[in-house]
C-alpha cells in the first residue's frame, strides 16, 4: 500500500510493524503503543530539544558526571580497549568518553544504518587515532562483534538511562544480551536515573515550554500521516504521571473529551479521561540499580553520581557467573 509520507510528497510503504503495533495497541486495555514509534524525523528533533530543556536534568547531569569521573574511569579501563556503544552515539557524551578512555576502537551499534553511518563518520573525523567500526543491527539480541576488535578488551557504553525505558524483565534480558555480545571479562558503563521527588521528576517529563508534550503528541500526528489516521490531535493532552509503587514516570496521551476516529479504516473510540500509554521511565535507588545489574549478569565495580545524587554512572564487569554463595 502506498501513501504520501513526507513534505516533498514522496510516497513510501506503510511500515507493517507500525500499523500492527498501533492497531493492536489501540485495541488493548489499557491502551498502549510502543515508544519506539516516537522517533520519526520530527520526533528525533523534538527529543534532541528535550535534552536541552532546563527541567530535563538527566542529560546535563550525566555529562557532568562523565567529566568528573574521567580520571577514575580511565584508570579502570585497560589500554587498547574497544568501546562498544549500544545506540548510535550522542554528540555530547560519546566524544567525552572517547577523549577520556582513549580506546583503540569505537563500535557504535544501531538498527538505523543511515543515522549510524552519519554519526560514525563525524566521530572518525574528530578522533583520527580511533578505529571507528559502525555495526548495523538490533542490540536487544546477542550480536557478533566485528573481527577487527576480537582481541581487544571491551567497554560497553549505554548512557541516557535508556535501560529505564524497559520493564524489569526486558532490562534484564537486554543486559544479558549485552553480556553475550561483549563476552566474559568485558566492562559496561551504564547511566541509570535515580528515584527522587516528584517536584523534580514530573517537570522533567512535562516541561513548561511544552516540548515533551509536542514529542508525545507527535506520535498521533505520525499515525495520521503514515497510517491514514483521523485522530483529532487537539482533543488529546500529554500527561506525565509518577507511579510510586512501580518507581516510574509514565507518559500518557489523555482524551479530553469522548473521541472517535479511524486508523487505516478501523474505527476506535476513546472516552474522555482515558489514555493511551506511550512510555515508561523507571528510576532506580542505589541498591535497586546494583540488583538490576547483577540480575543481568554484571557485577558493579564502581559508581559515580552528581553532588545532588540525581543520576548514576555505574561501571560493571561481566565476571564468571557464580551460583553458590
Ligand atoms: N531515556 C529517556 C528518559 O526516560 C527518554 C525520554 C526522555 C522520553 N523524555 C521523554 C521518552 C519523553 C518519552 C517521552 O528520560
Amino acid at each position: 500500500m502506498l501513501k504520501p509520507e513526507n513534505e516533498d510528497g514522496a510516497a513510501s510503504l506503510v511500515d507493517p510493524q507500525f500499523r500492527h503495533d498501533v492497531l493492536t495497541g489501540l485495541a488493548l486495555r489499557p491502551r498502549a503503543i510502543p515508544a519506539r514509534w516516537f522517533y520519526d524525523r520530527r520526533g528525533s528533533e523534538l527529543f534532541e530539544a528535550i535534552t536541552d530543556l532546563p527541567e530535563y536534568y538527566p542529560t546535563r547531569t550525566e555529562i557532568g558526571i562523565l567529566d568528573a569521573c574521567c580520571a577514575d574511569l580511565a584508570a579502570r579501563v585497560p589500554a587498547g580497549a574497544a568501546v562498544v556503544e549500544f545506540g548510535s552515539g550522542s554528540s555530547a557524551k560519546t566524544p567525552r568518553l572517547l577523549d577520556c578512555v582513549k580506546p583503540a576502537a569505537y563500535v557504535p551499534i544501531d538498527i538505523s544504518g543511515d543515522f549510524l553511518r552519519e554519526s560514525a563518520g563525524a566521530l572518525a573525523q574528530a578522533h583520527p587515532g580511533i578505529d571507528v567500526v559502525p555495526l548495523e543491527g538490533d542490540f536487544t539480541r546477542p550480536l557478533a562483534l566485528p573481527p577487527a576488535i576480537g582481541a581487544m578488551p571491551k567497554l560497553g557504553f549505554f548512557p541516557g538511562s535508556t535501560i529505564g525505558n524497559m520493564l524489569a524483565a526486558g532490562a534484564v534480558d537486554l543486559l544479558r544480551s549485552m553480556r553475550a555480545s561483549l563476552g566474559e571479562g568485558a566492562l559496561l558503563l551504564i547511566g541509570i536515573d535515580r528515584i527522587k521527588g516528584e517536584d523534580v521528576l514530573v517537570p522533567a517529563y512535562d516541561d513548561a515550554a511544552g516540548v515533551t508534550a509536542a514529542f508525545n503528541l507527535n506520535l498521533l500526528h505520525r499515525i495520521n500521516r503514515e497510517l491514514a489516521g483521523t485522530i483529532p490531535v487537539d482533543d488529546f493532552r500529554h500527561r506525565a504521571i509518577w507511579n510510586d509503587s512501580r518507581a516510574r514516570i509514565e507518559m500518557h496521551l489523555e482524551a479530553m473529551r469522548d473521541t472517535a476516529f479511524t486508523v487505516d479504516g478501523r474505527a476506535f473510540t476513546i472516552p474522555a479521561g482515558e489514555t493511551i500509554h506511550t512510555e515508561n521511565s523507571h528510576k532506580y535507588g542505589p541498591r535497586d540499580a546494583r540488583l538490576l545489574l547483577r540480575g543481568g549478569g554484571w557485577t558493579p565495580l564502581a559508581e559515580w553520581t552528581d553532588p545532588a545524587d540525581r543520576f548514576a554512572l555505574i561501571l560493571a564487569e561481566a565476571q564468571p557467573e557464580r551460583f553458590a554463595p
